[in-house]
């Protein structure tokens, strides 16, 4: 039965949060149902800890005795056995149903200044596709080369839930089955002000926040992603974030390196570009796994060190690219009362004592999160760590300009499908800096990698004197050459 006003005044009481009920009384009937039922979804004994330990005191910083770089396999390169081995493995799986993929899209477009959920920002220089519809193209590429489906276990928050819904069903879900695309939910936190009070949004909602990717891991049990993968026979997921344009979704070199090595959880590494690119690192700390976030950087400053040559030491960048085992999820899942959390002082907008809302000019408050990445340190054997190249893998979207941003992406992607055209006998024009002087898009469910676009395209000429698009069945679409 859903709480009353005395259940939740009760009980907000002995928390100390009872100032939440302030506007009750203008609230009509049906605000104060949404209301209660949003308080009851609060984890009360969660929350005040967090309150106690984080925003009432000063949260002990975690110190490390010894950070050590991890052991990273090798960029796989071409025909090195291990690598050899590790695809053909990974392959064997994807043709047996073995692997589902996982996506974590809970954010919005804000950073790009775009309305709306982050994977429905338009990113193809060219066709203007989403990037879920990029996701979408790769899968089905890997469907059609594997013959195997792969359900899309998709996590969206409060915040863009219905939005991502709606986008799926005016695109025809991209083309794929609707049954095999799984959308589920992630929790919200309540935000806390500087006084570890509740914050209003609207005189009967509380200000709350998505309570990080690291709430995949309880929502994957909460929503039955895990008991539909294991009806399905599913026996890991491909964990991927939907601002990273490139990624290769269910990559089978990474597959198999998982399977062969019985990991738990396995993830990607990019070597940095510099000490202080904004993503994480991973490391050794007192010999577990972790990521450092690189918000964190300053309080171990060994990751800044370069050896005599000036080469990075601690280079391992996350891409936040993971596979994780179904056995795993179960078993850290249990352990998640023991998850570290993050907090961030953030800009909270809030409904003041008076009924105004105000937007704070400076951090008033903190949000808090769990991190996926965090359930590295939960492996009870070496992981797979797996080094690869930016191109063609890793161009994040974080900012419309600037690192790592959709201008930089595009160039990214340009640079790399401009030596598939080369390859092709189908050379780019490049511009006096050497970059390609085109815009170039080339659909990967028509091709995933050089070698399968050399096969597809069978000898054809592109013009590449104009903007280019390779649509999914090979079609061009170019724009008028420029006069
Ligand atoms: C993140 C990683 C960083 C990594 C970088 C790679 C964190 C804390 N850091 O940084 O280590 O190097 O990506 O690009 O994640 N999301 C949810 N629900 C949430 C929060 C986030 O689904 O509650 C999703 C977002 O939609 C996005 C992804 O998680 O797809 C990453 O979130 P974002 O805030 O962009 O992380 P970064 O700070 O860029």
């Amino acid at each position: 039965m859903a709480w009353t006003h005395e259940q939740a005044q009760a009980v907000l009481a002995e928390q100390g949060q009872e100032h939440v009920l302030r506007f009750w009384s203008s609230l009509n009937s049906e605000e104060r149902a949404v209301f209660l039922e949003e308080l009851e979804q609060v984890d009360f004994r969660l929350v005040g800890r967090l309150i106690r330990e984080w925003v009432l005191s000063e949260p002990p910083e975690e110190r490390f005795s010894r950070i050590e770089p991890i052991p990273l396999i090798p960029k796989v390169a071409g025909d090195r056995p291990d690598a050899v081995e590790a695809r053909e493995a990974g392959e064997e799986a994807l043709r047996q149903g073995w692997v589902g993929l996982f996506l974590v899209a809970g954010g919005q477009g804000t950073r790009l200044g775009f309305e709306g959920p982050k994977g429905a920002y338009p990113i193809g220089p060219v066709s203007k596709k989403s990037l879920f519809a990029f996701h979408a193209e790769k899968i089905r590429n890997l469907q059609r080369r594997y013959g195997c489906v792969l359900p899309w276990y998709i996590m969206v928050s409060d915040a863009n839930a219905d939005a991502t819904r709606a986008f799926f069903r005016s695109h025809g879900h991209f083309g794929l089955n609707p049954a095999d695309i799984f959308f589920l939910k992630q929790r919200m936190m309540p935000c806390i002000d500087e006084k570890g009070r509740f914050m209003l949004a609207e005189r009967g909602r509380l200000a709350m926040n998505p309570n990080g990717h690291g709430g995949c891991l309880p929502a994957m049990i909460e929503n039955g992603v895990i008991a539909d993968a294991r009806r399905r026979g599913i026996r890991a997921l491909s964990y991927f974030q939907v601002d990273n344009w490139a990624v290769k979704v269910a990559d089978p070199y990474f597959i198999g390196y998982h399977f062969l090595r019985n990991a738990e959880m396995s993830s990607k590494n990019h070597w940095k570009n510099h000490v202080r690119e904004a993503v994480g690192v991973h490391c050794r700390c007192d010999g577990e796994y972790r990521v450092i976030e690189y918000t964190e950087l300053d309080r171990y400053p060994q990751l800044l060190e370069v050896d005599a040559n000036g080469r990075m030491i601690h280079g391992a960048g996350n891409p936040a690219i993971h596979i994780l085992s179904l056995d795993f999820v179960e078993r850290v899942v249990r352990l998640y009362d023991s998850f570290p959390w993050h907090r961030a002082h953030k800009k909270i907008p809030y409904i003041d004592e008076c009924g105004e809302r105000v937007n704070p000019p400076k951090p008033n408050g903190y949000k808090f999160e769990t991190f996926v990445f965090d359930a590295l340190r939960f492996i009870r054997h070496e992981p797979v760590a797996l080094e690869i190249a930016r191109a063609g893998e890793y161009t994040p979207i974080k900012q419309f300009e600037g690192d790592n941003s959709v201008t930089s992406a595009w160039l990214r992607m340009a640079e790399y499908w401009a030596e598939w055209l080369d390859a092709a006998g189908s050379p780019v024009p490049r511009d006096d800096q050497g970059r390609p002087a085109v815009r170039i898009e080339i659909s990967p469910e028509f091709a995933l990698t050089q070698e399968e676009f050399l096969a597809r395209a069978a000898g054809r000429v592109f013009p590449t004197d104009r903007d280019l698009y390779i649509d999914p069945e090979g079609n061009l679409l170019s724009a008028p050459a420029a006069q």
